[in-house]
């Protein structure tokens, strides 16, 4: 490939290439003047103008005037010489047009820095990214592809952001389903441990002569009793039938492109040492009530529908620990032994309740001092095309293996070579589930997803791969950037918008903002594209569209892989 850029350097300090940044600076000595205050000028991209501030709707209200005055009046005191032109317009907003030359000097910067205008957090944190997360006695399902994916991304965007990250991948693998999977396994003869990619035909056998047969459903309780009771012989078995799913899952990750490892299982069972100790730690700060037999906490302000205080139950009847009691002890490990400040939990709406108790149990007890936080990263379900959740044609969950085998298949149909279509076929499954607000359900839409226009990974593939191609097939070098034709300057403007949204992902944790910016960026190239030629133009125009192209390519690219998705040269 043709060198894709001069020289790359460390982020200069000095020159601003945050042009919202730049804007506001120079636009707040005027608004302070005017309200004899500082005011936040609030300067953001606009479609009516390169950038615009709102800044004097709400000051105007304050002082009492007429909008459109005040702004006439910032307009007329501030100095925005050499950078922009100021407009009022509509109700009050200020709009601003950049001149060229900033432009051009900022989107130089860009080119020559390796981070693309995002330096290393000044202040890096400890985060706990809990994501994935699945029971392991059953398949991956199309229920598992939202935290898997969604928590993928934040932690690959946290990490690039210079965080320390630490992925947490809190598997069910404890708990009273595995003395009926031992004793199914038992019964199955040493060599009987469930098949790779049949865990879900193994689990429904043993379940099934659980709810039939009543000497299973003994054993299986005796059997827990035994697991729970660290009996050699019991944890062994445990052992295996763990081992088995692990390596089921770790194959699953790879082929979707997911960077958790063996070394990030967490499980449940890594916990069970530790309960006895968080029992006591909250009930010597009084935060537990006995409640039937079971030890609970109630903490302010949750009631159930009845209005009666709702329990969150740490320890049950039969002295056995649930899911709320391991959450508890993951929470107070993450924050006293890995020093974490930032705790996220990338898990589906239906257990909002369930984590703002713990947090709440948590908060009471001391373990999330001040300085550091728990978040749930909530997210809405997939739905099929009937609006319901989206399952099999007999009612099934969908496994996560056929989804993948099937978009891979459409994307050879599409005319995408081997390599090529598991990329662009796993790349639209993810992007698909990234694009839209993490909050919201989504249809689980083939034609739509793997559609090679529109907001799709598909597009942003196929965007990158010409222009590498473009790159290979130019014999010169990239030279400095002078936009001329509007579609360069918005192409540049584009470019620079990179920084804010990464850094906007890691505060808000919705990679959809990624995920629309990218897909704005490959529009803004196809402008681009369309009408400024790059390899017919004249020498020094030819060598700023390359830099542009060359610029747009590493944008497209570190984009994508800060959602999961491989980025190939050519599909
Ligand atoms: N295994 C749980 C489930 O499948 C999700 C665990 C999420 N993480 C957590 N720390 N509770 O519902």
């Amino acid at each position: 490939m043709t060198p894709v850029g001069p020289a790359v350097r460390a982020p200069s300090m000095g020159l601003i290439m945050n042009l919202e940044a730049l804007l506001s600076a120079r636009l707040a000595p005027a608004l302070a003047e005017v309200a004899r205050a500082a005011v936040d000028p609030a300067v953001r991209r606009s479609r009516h103008a390169d950038f615009q501030s709102g800044a004097v709707l709400s000051l105007a209200g304050r002082l009492g005037r007429p909008p459109r005055d005040v702004a006439q009046e910032v307009a007329a005191r501030s100095d925005l010489d050499g950078l922009a032109r100021i407009e009022v317009s509509g109700p009050g907003f200020l709009n601003l047009t950049l001149a060229d030359e900033p432009i051009a000097a900022a989107v130089n910067d860009l080119a020559a820095d390796a981070r693309l205008g995002v330096p290393p957090a000044g202040r890096p944190e400890t985060l706990v990214v809990d994501y994935s997360s699945p029971n392991i006695a059953k398949e991956l399902t199309v229920g598992h592809l939202r935290s898997t994916v969604i928590g993928d991304s934040l932690a690959r965007t946290l990490a690039w952001l210079g965080h320390d990250v630490v992925r947490a991948n809190h598997v069910g693998d404890w708990g009273t389903a595995f003395g009926m999977l031992i004793e199914h396994l038992l019964d199955h003869g040493a060599s009987g441990a469930p098949r790779l990619g049949d865990l879900t035909g193994f689990y429904r056998a043993a379940r099934a002569r659980f709810d039939a047969d009543e000497e299973f459903r003994n054993r299986s309780r005796l059997r827990v009793v035994r697991l729970q009771a660290g009996d050699e012989e019991t944890l062994r078995l445990w052992r295996g039938y763990v081992a088995e799913s692990r390596r089921y899952l770790l194959a699953a990750y790879e082929r979707l492109g997911v960077t958790l490892t063996e070394a990030h299982f967490a499980g449940e069972s890594t916990y069970q040492d530790a309960l006895p100790d968080v029992v006591a730690e909250l009930a010597g700060k009084g935060l537990l009530t006995e409640s039937d037999g079971a030890l609970c906490a109630f903490p302010a302000g949750f009631t159930g529908r009845d209005g009666e205080p709702l329990p969150l139950i740490v320890r049950k009847s039969d002295g056995g620990f649930g899911y709320a009691a391991t959450d508890l002890a993951a929470l107070r490990h993450r924050v006293r032994e890995l020093g974490a400040t930032r705790l996220l939990y990338v898990v589906g709406a239906p257990q909002r309740t369930h984590f703002r108790m713990v947090y709440a149990v948590a908060a009471a007890a001391g373990w999330l001092p001040e300085g550091v936080t728990a978040e749930h990263v909530a997210f809405g379900s997939i739905l099929g095309a009937d609006g319901k959740m989206f399952r099999t044609r007999s009612g099934d969950s969908v496994k996560l293996a056929d989804v993948l085998d099937e978009a891979i298949a459409r994307a050879s149909a599409l005319g995408a070579g081997p390599e090529a279509a598991q990329a662009v076929g796993v790349g639209a499954v993810k992007y698909a589930d990234l694009a839209g607000d993490r909050r919201n359900d989504y249809v689980f839409d083939w034609d739509r997803m793997l559609a090679l226009t529109g907001d799709t990974g598909p597009y942003l593939q196929y965007a990158y791969a010409r222009i590498r191609s473009l790159l290979d097939r130019a014999t010169d070098a990239p030279g400095p950037v002078v936009p001329c034709h509007p579609a360069e300057r918005a192409l540049a403007l584009e470019l620079l918008a990179f920084a804010p949204v990464v850094h906007s992902v890691g505060e808000t944790l919705e990679p959809h903002r990624l995920a629309g910016y990218l897909h704005g960026l490959a529009s803004s190239f196809s402008g681009f594209y369309q009408n400024c030629p790059v390899l017919r133009a004249p020498d020094d125009v030819r060598a700023s569209r390359l830099a542009l192209c060359a610029l747009t390519g590493r944008t497209l690219r570190q984009g994508l892989d800060l959602l999961g998705i491989a980025a190939p040269a050519a599909l």
